[in-house]
């Protein structure tokens, strides 16, 4: 029995029944809530009584993601139809046009807070690492080809920064989730006196019908994993034999079905491939809900399976990569003899000559022929100092603060 068999009598032909039936049960304790703030407000103005109100609260903290049947179009026909008879009423001065906005954006608001806390556990982790190699030499690459020298800790530092910004964005995604469409109704409201909740959205057209939150948490989720998918490229190729800078831990590889000598960056390889899937999600719920007219659209059904397994996807890798970079060893020695290259101080030798009053064009003119000519000496062996004041251990001491703030 569906929400609206008062108007289309006959059966639906079963093909259109299984076209239109949502796949949204991960919703379901979202829209438990949703449904828990609008009998609160049905109470409020006198059309739900007390027994009833306790009633429906006791009837939906027994729904199970069991209880959900084939025969239910969504979730929101599912709630209903387990709310036994009181919920006849329940659907008073709502649709599920405003129901599945406020749902969703309780799930959206949900999901941000949770990729908050996983990339706070997973910077946690980047940061011991930074930290216990902070002055570990390692050479620093531009266009993949040797540079200047950095440390280990000041590269590491870069990618707190990448997540620190992550961090930002799902906080601020889930601002924009957070106000309530409720009150919104199908798209104009309703003539009940229900009082408005908290935090309500202005436009009841606009409550109902934009998905731009939804749209923001994949954003966050496609720059988080662009970010992570750079920082798996980087364990790749420190894990191959020509760079050798780390040794991957069997916690977090993967071997071989043939070669028996092999340990494979599995890990790191899915977390790079697992940005493209993010970006695909994305720009396909853009396309979407470009050009949709207001109010509501069946279109926007399709809005929750994208963001349901962005979700997954974020939660999975960045668990995995956390243990990778928890176990992974740096080889010191191999990094230290890669860091003599002297090569990576041709810049210095420049800088040196500036100092001693040279324009710095003929300095770089000067070094470059010394390097084409093989008569190139590095001014110093020593590894420089992480720009900055106070260097990487600062840095890393302001990092520690802004995490735990
Ligand atoms: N399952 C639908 C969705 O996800 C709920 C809204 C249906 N509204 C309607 N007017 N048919 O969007």
């Amino acid at each position: 029995m569906t929400l609206w068999s008062g108007r289309v009598e006959s059966g639906l032909a079963s093909e259109v029944w299984e076209f239109l039936k949502a796949d949204d049960a991960e919703l379901l304790p979202y829209d438990l809530a949703a449904t828990r703030l609008h009998a609160g407000r049905l109470h409020a103005a006198g059309l739900l009584t007390d027994d009833e109100l306790a009633e429906v609260a006791e009837r939906l903290a027994a729904i199970a993601p069991e209880d959900l049947d084939p025969s239910d179009e969504d979730v929101h026909s599912a709630i209903e139809r387990l709310l036994g008879p009181v919920g006849r009423k329940i659907h008073a001065g709502r649709s599920r046009n405003d129901q599945v906005a406020a749902a969703f954006r309780l799930y959206v608001e949900d999901a941000c807070r949770e990729a908050v806390d996983a990339i706070e556990r997973f910077a946690a982790v980047v940061l011991d690492r930074a930290e216990a190699d902070a002055d570990t030499p390692m050479p620093g690459y531009t266009h993949l080809q040797r540079a200047q020298p950095v440390t280990v800790g000041h590269h590491l530092l870069a990618w707190a920064e990448m997540l620190e910004r992550d961090r930002e964005r799902f906080r601020s995604a889930a601002g924009q989730a957070a106000p309530s469409p409720l009150g919104a109704g199908a798209l104009a409201g309703s003539t009940l006196p229900l009082p408005p909740p908290a935090n309500r959205l202005r436009n009841s057209l606009d409550a109902v019908s934009d998905r731009d939150f939804a749209l923001d948490y994949l954003y966050a989720c496609t720059v988080c994993h662009s970010h992570l998918s750079r920082l798996g490229e980087e364990l790749c190729l420190w894990a191959t034999s020509e760079f050798g800078f780390v040794r991957l831990p069997e916690a977090a590889a993967t071997g071989s079905s043939m070669m028996p000598q092999k340990l494979n960056p599995d890990v790191a390889e899915l977390a790079r491939g697992k940005a493209g899937t993010a970006l695909g999600r994305l720009t396909g719920l853009l396309a979407v809900v470009k050009g949709l007219p207001l109010a509501y659209d069946r279109d926007l059904q399709e809005d929750k399976a994208p963001v349901f397994s962005a979700r997954r996807d974020l939660r999975a890798t960045l668990a995995a990569l956390e243990v990778l970079l928890e176990e992974i060893e740096f080889d010191r020695e191999r990094l230290a003899q890669a860091t003599r290259d002297p090569l990576l101080l041709a810049t210095d030798a420049a800088e040196a000559l500036v100092l001693e009053g040279t324009p710095f064009r003929d300095a770089h003119e000067q070094v470059a022929a010394e390097i084409r000519a093989g008569t190139f000496a590095a001014p110093s062996a020593a590894p420089r100092p992480a720009p900055g004041p106070g260097g990487v251990h600062e840095a890393l001491a302001d990092a520690r603060a802004r995490w735990s703030g």
